[in-house]
């Protein structure tokens, strides 16, 4: 039969208590059978015992003092008898009373059966001993009689005193009989006692220590069975300590056993379970680092591409199906004065780009719809000058093939433009230039012999007498100023056909500047001008063409005069900064209409009379071949303002 751990130490434990009970059991039946043996001492024995031992004395001194009675003197002795007859008789008869009592008393049913013979024994005693009492007391009372009698008439008359000491000595025999009988019980029921106790003793004693060996027993069964828990401890803190090879002996095929198979398997699971989850972390991890390498592939992507996107000098702007921007360059930003905060998110419609975006946005769904590119050529930019750029709109396409915003480059064309128009005005200056030269060459020598004919024709009526006042004389003076005012204005044809390439070399543009309207002073003053000059004192020496400079400021400030009728404020002001130097030539004269200003410019636009309209045509002309540029604000009314930029740097020609 196979038990259990917990059986096996249940029925220990059970066998344990089972031989405490029995020993206790015992010790119990052993003190119960030793307290009757004593109380048979205490209340039976010993006072026998005592009572006898009373009466052996009462005796021994009755027979002794009977004996002395028995030899005194016959005037005497009778009453001494009688006295020791009395005394004697009730002593012995109360002892004889309470020994008989002491019998009576006894638990019969108690005592065993030697325990029950015995004190039949000592009844017999007893009574014998009451009998030889009785006797005794009849002699007494028989010599007590005789005493008393006269002197006896029969010659030989009863002597009872001769038979008392005789009837003493066999009284004091029983007595003593009784007595030793008694010692005798005593002594052997003290030593039966005695040995019981030493068996007892001995009894517990082996008890005791059979329980002790089998208590030891058990607790060493018991350690043994639970050793393996220990092994199971220890195995499992190795486990938790993550060494899965932890494994315990199954020995025994009790729980203990059950328990270490299941936790060898346990182990075994947690083992597997262990190295599967240390592959899926190296796959975790490997994937991990892929991914990171992925994601770092794709950091380095974005940064190329946002590097290639910033690096690109064209504006780059990507906005959404619905128009709003979500990507902007560097370059757009500074193209289309956008803040990338601010700016991103926003639909172009509601910024200030909206305007050169204009024809962009009402193309918006073109582009999205038919995926077509869309240009735009120089278009008006949203911020500070006059700036142009070039769009070109296309189309981005997504993953699934549609467009998911619309991809916006841009361009600033200002400068190309402006080289541009640069080109095709120096083109034209040069085909007027030319044409000029041709037309002044075919006037110029008729208008010579005109104006040599008019001033021969004049000698002639002034020698026949024509006064100056007549009217031939008038018609000549007339058809003369004419000639000479086309002689004037073909003069200014040739000059500015003739205008050679500036010779550049170092000069001090202020210096310049106050030496012209020193120059021009008479001028000024008769045309009741105030000039103030404002001049920038650390500006650096320019390389210019003096005598070209001169020209352009010269038609510059002329028509400034020009424009202040009755007289007004001339301000000439410099100002050196970002690697120019800007010359601002202000009037406070009439000023000009937008349509007037756009074209001061172009060759022969004039609006005075007499005017050749070349002189800001010459100006602009002169200002660009020294790599600056000219611009005018004005407004009616309001005055007007020349700006003219020249570039510090310039390389000088060979
Ligand atoms: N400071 C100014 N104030 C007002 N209008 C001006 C001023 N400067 C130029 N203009 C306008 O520009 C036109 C062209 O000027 P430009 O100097 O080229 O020719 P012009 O002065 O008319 O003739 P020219 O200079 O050949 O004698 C002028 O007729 C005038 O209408
Ligand atoms: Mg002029």
């Amino acid at each position: 039969m196979r038990l259990s751990l917990a059986t096996k130490m249940f029925l220990g434990y059970t066998l344990l208590i089972l031989m405490f009970g029995v020993m206790s059991v015992y010790v119990l039946g052993r003190f119960s059978a030793e307290r009757a043996q004593l109380n048979q001492l205490n209340h039976q024995l010993l006072p026998l015992d005592r009572l006898a031992a009373e009466i052996e004395t009462l005796s021994d001194a009755s027979v002794r003092g009977l004996a002395e009675i028995l030899r005194a003197d016959a005037a005497s002795r009778l009453p001494l008898l009688q006295s020791a007859r009395r005394s004697f008789q009730r002593s012995m008869s109360l002892r004889v009373r309470q020994l008989q009592g002491i019998l009576a008393r006894a638990d019969r049913v108690s005592l065993s059966d030697a325990q029950r013979r015995f004190l039949d024994e000592v009844g017999a005693r007893v009574d014998q001993i009451r009998d030889q009492t009785e006797s005794l007391d009849r002699l007494l009372g028989a010599t007590e009689q005789t005493w008393q009698e006269p002197e006896p008439l029969d010659p030989a008359p009863a002597t009872p005193e001769n038979d008392i000491e005789p009837a003493g000595r066999r009284l004091l025999r029983d007595v003593r009989l009784l007595k030793l009988a008694l010692k005798n019980r005593i002594t052997a029921q003290v030593l039966d006692l005695e040995q019981q106790e030493s068996r007892a003793t001995a009894v517990v004693l082996w008890m005791s220590l059979l329980s002790v060996a089998v208590g030891a027993l058990i607790v060493l069964l018991s350690f043994l069975a639970l050793r393996p828990v220990q092994r199971l401890a220890e195995a499992a803190r190795r486990i938790s300590r993550g060494d899965f090879s932890a494994s315990v002996p199954a020995g025994t095929r009790d729980e203990i056993g059950f328990l270490a198979a299941e936790f060898n398997r346990m182990a075994r699971a947690l083992e597997g379970r262990e190295a599967e989850g240390r592959r899926q972390q190296e796959q975790l991890e490997l994937v991990n680092r892929q991914l990171k390498q992925s994601s770092l592939d794709l950091e380095l992507m974005k940064l190329y591409n946002e590097n290639i996107i910033r690096s690109i000098h064209h504006a780059i702007l990507v906005c959404d199906v619905r128009g709003r921007i979500t990507t902007l360059n560097p370059a757009a930003e500074e193209l289309f004065s956008l803040q990338p905060a601010a700016a991103v998110g926003q639909p172009l419609s509601q910024l200030p780009l909206a305007g050169t975006c204009a024809e962009l946005l009402r193309s918006w769904n073109r582009v999205l719809d038919e995926k077509t590119g869309l240009f735009f050529e120089a278009l008006p930019l949203p911020g500070p000058g006059e700036r142009l750029a070039d769009l070109r709109a296309a189309p981005l396409f997504g993953a699934d093939g549609n467009a998911q915003g619309v991809l916006i480059l841009g361009e600033d064309v200002t400068e190309k433009v402006r080289t541009k128009q640069a080109l095709i005005q120096s083109e034209r200056l040069a085909a007027i230039g030319r044409m000029s030269a041709m037309v002044a060459h075919e006037i110029r020598n008729p208008l010579s012999a005109i104006g040599l004919n008019a001033e021969l024709l004049e000698e002639e009526l002034e020698r026949l007498g024509c006064a100056s006042g007549d009217e031939p004389r008038k018609l000549l003076s007339s058809i003369s100023g004419e000639v000479d005012r086309l002689t004037q204005v073909t003069d200014e044809y040739l000059r500015f056909a003739r205008l050679p390439k500036p010779r550049l070399q170092a000069e001090d543009l202020n210096a310049i500047i106050r030496d012209l309207l020193r120059f021009l002073g008479p001028e000024l003053n008769q045309a009741r001008v105030d000039v103030r000059l404002n001049l920038d004192e650390h500006a650096p020496p320019l390389p210019l063409d003096e005598a070209q400079v001169r020209q352009a400021l010269i038609n510059l400030i002329k028509n400034s005069i020009q424009s202040m009728a009755g007289g007004g404020t001339l301000t000439v002001q410099t100002e050196g900064g970002d690697g120019t130097i800007r010359v601002r030539v202000r009037d406070s004269g009439r000023g000009m209409d937008d349509a007037c200003r756009e074209r001061i410019f172009d060759p022969f636009f004039t609006t005075r009379n007499g005017g050749t309209g070349l002189g800001l045509t010459l100006t602009q002309h002169i200002v660009m071949e020294h790599g600056g540029r000219i611009s005018c604000e004005s407004a009616p009314g309001q005055g007007t303002c020349f700006v003219v930029e020249f570039p510090t740097h310039r390389p000088l020609p060979g």
